[in-house]
């Protein structure tokens, strides 16, 4: 079987993070004998220059003809003044929506390895701490209705849930929760939102009408904010709306020290996703080979393990990474204060590829 694979780098260091993750699933097909076709499509504040919108049918269509998607990042600044409608983020939005993809997965964790780059205090580090966001991706404030007042000086945007969309988000993190630790945290803040005071419910009975042996919490989403960075290792699946969960993985992705590291997928009903390394378009070292390619790399591992069910490829990926890693390889962003050999971004993609071709 050949997985069709759509190839979506966007604008900024997406393309090169992209073709660095490419390559890697070009040595995996090498390896194990598995066929990706790849083919590339336009979005992003590139698309926005060559057709004039951020998000091309042609792009929507070849996505959708597709296994699954993996996308670099969108934006720059150079698009920060162009309208709303246009912009490069729309791109991603557009492509979250019309794919279907409600259920954002952000693992963060601590790398044994780089365990120097965590920005917490040694004592908090030396617990260790491997959290799952579970983050809903279309629905709530983001999609949710919003304007203007006629004079343009009243502004709204609004949070709205339904039962349906907090279920089929909150059962992928119950389902997350019984293959890691068994714990779900649900985080809102049921102290002010109507809207949360109907997520924190919903939750709560599917948790006990499905899922009474996974262990269910409540946290408002302020508290959280400081408990990521107070004790991590209390944290085993998060479970949260759209904006929330922006925010907070956010946060629990830079507490890891590595943002350059961290992977994401973007799930619906149907086996296609959407994989995209957690960092933005970066343009201040885009075409610099400065870009850190892992994040984009452990990307095409999760499309590998979760779209594709291929564990065995997905596993050498993850393990050519954390051995480079042991082998204390490092790029600018991750290297340790002071250190002066780190390595260009294509030399990282090398060292992995090199790696996977031998263990
Ligand atoms: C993310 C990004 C996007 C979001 C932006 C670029 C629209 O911040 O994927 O977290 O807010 O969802
Ligand atoms: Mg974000």
């Amino acid at each position: 079987m050949t997985y069709k694979i759509a190839l979506v780098p966007g604008d900024g260091i997406g393309p090169e993070v992209t073709f660095a993750a490419v390559d890697v699933l070009k040595a995996v097909s090498e390896k194990f004998g598995c066929s990706f076709e790849f083919n590339e499509y336009p979005a992003g504040g590139c698309a926005l220059d060559k057709y004039g919108v951020p998000l091309p049918q042609e792009t929507i269509d070849g996505c959708l003809a597709s296994d699954s998607v993996m996308l670099g990042a969108v934006g720059g600044p150079k698009w920060d003044s162009v309208p709303a409608d246009k912009r490069p983020e729309k791109a991603l939005l557009g492509l979250r929506k019309v794919l279907g993809l409600y259920t954002n997965l952000r693992p963060a964790a601590i790398q044994p390895a780089l365990a120097d780059a965590c920005v917490l205090r040694p004592d908090i580090a030396a617990r260790g701490f491997d959290l799952m966001i579970v983050r809903e991706l279309t629905g709530g404030i983001y999609f949710g209705e919003r304007g203007r007042n006629e004079a343009g000086d009243v502004a709204y945007d609004t949070e709205t849930y339904s039962v349906m969309e907090i279920e089929r988000v909150a059962r992928r993190a119950f389902d997350a929760a019984r293959k890691r630790r068994g714990h779900v945290t649900s985080i809102d803040k049921a102290n002010v939102l109507e809207s949360s005071r109907l997520w924190r419910e919903t939750v709560h009975r599917l948790g006990e009408t499905e899922y009474p042996d996974v262990r269910l919490d409540d946290m408002l989403v302020d508290n959280a904010a400081m408990q990521i960075i107070r004790d991590p290792s209390f944290f085993d699946v998060i479970v949260t709306s759209n904006m929330f969960g922006d925010i907070l993985s956010d946060e629990a992705s830079q507490v890891t020290g590595s943002i350059g590291l961290l992977a994401s997928a973007s799930l619906g009903e149907s086996s296609r996703g959407m994989y995209e390394p957690i960092h933005g378009s970066a343009p201040d070292i885009s075409g610099k080979d400065l870009a850190n390619p892992i994040a984009a790399i452990l990307s095409a591992a999760m499309m590998l393990r979760y779209s594709f069910d291929l564990a065995e490829e997905a596993d050498a990926i993850e393990k050519a990474v954390s051995d480079v890693l042991s082998d204390g390889l490092r790029t600018a962003d991750i290297k340790s204060p002071g250190q002066e050999d780190w390595i260009k971004g294509s030399e990282m993609k090398e060292a992995i590829l090199d790696k996977l071709r031998r263990n």
